[in-house]
């Protein structure tokens, strides 16, 4: 039993020895979202500028996160073509990762999206993904950053369990940011999660500052997902021990 163990630990290790240990090629992520994944700009600002800064060279990613968008206006807008040709033109030479997270703007009532299309929405997106051979993440929601008295607001609990089932009806990982965002925020209090607004008031976009952190928060998801990455994505136990504890970073 243990010859065998060690002889299947050693062919695995010969077989990926060219590029790690634990992956067959590089990862390389892609971005979709809205604006709380965005770059920071006026009116969007999201995680995705900070988690890409953990990413080690040659990995990479590209954030196509867009302001405003639903899971229905970034497909009729082209920026989920522009996603799909990004993953295409990637496949060959790495393994990618698509990550998909919406909400903020489909759960708008002028928007018009059920919870059940919003559902429906998320899983034909993950299956394009699939398709191409690529993974998808579903990610729930970013926390908004509204207190009421001391107590954050569950102000998405429409869109996050949908988005909890879309991922578990299509069998795609779930990386829970909601869960996990919520936590933290409601840990370090209203005045100290007021310090991550882009601009005064603005509880829903990150600045840069606050980008670094929740990109954190997003790798950390990640990793505990699937830990073969680890040789791609920087840790910094320092930030992500505060982040654990609670604690204000
Ligand atoms: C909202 O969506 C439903 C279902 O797609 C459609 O029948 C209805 O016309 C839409 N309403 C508006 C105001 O766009
Ligand atoms: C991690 O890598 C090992 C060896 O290649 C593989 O068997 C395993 O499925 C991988 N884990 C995940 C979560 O992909
Ligand atoms: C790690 O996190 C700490 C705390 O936020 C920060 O001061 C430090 O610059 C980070 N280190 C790196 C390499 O990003």
């Amino acid at each position: 039993m243990l010859s065998l163990l060690a002889f299947l630990t050693t062919l695995s290790f010969s077989s990926f020895a060219s590029t790690s240990p634990t992956l067959a090629k590089t990862p390389a992520f892609i971005l979709a979202g809205d604006s709380t994944t965005a770059v920071q700009s006026t009116g969007g600002g999201g995680w995705g500028t900070g988690f890409l800064a953990t990413l080690i060279d040659p990995s990479y990613g590209v954030n196509k996160g867009h302001n405003g968008a639903t899971t229905v206006s970034f497909v009729d807008g082209g920026d989920w073509a522009a996603v799909k040709k990004l993953v295409s033109g990637a496949t060959a030479s790495y393994e990618v990762y698509v990550t998909i997270q919406f909400g903020h703007n489909d759960q708008k009532s002028e928007k018009n999206i059920s919870i059940s299309e919003f559902k429906t929405n998320l899983k034909a997106l993950a299956q394009d993904v699939k398709d191409l051979g690529a993974t998808p993440l579903i990610l729930t929601s970013l926390t908004r950053r509204k207190f009421d008295g001391t107590e954050l607001k569950d102000d998405l609990s429409d869109v996050v369990p949908a988005a909890r089932t879309a991922a578990a009806d299509s069998n795609v990982a779930l990386i829970d940011l909601n869960a996990a965002s919520r936590k933290y925020v409601q840990a370090i209090g209203s005045e100290n999660a007021d310090k991550y607004n882009l601009v005064s008031g603005d509880r829903t976009h990150l600045n840069a500052h606050g980008s670094d952190v929740f990109g954190r928060i997003v790798a950390d998801l990640i990793l505990a997902y699937n830990g073969n990455l680890s040789s791609w994505i920087e840790k910094n136990a320092t930030l992500s021990g505060l982040i654990a504890d609670g604690v204000y970073a």
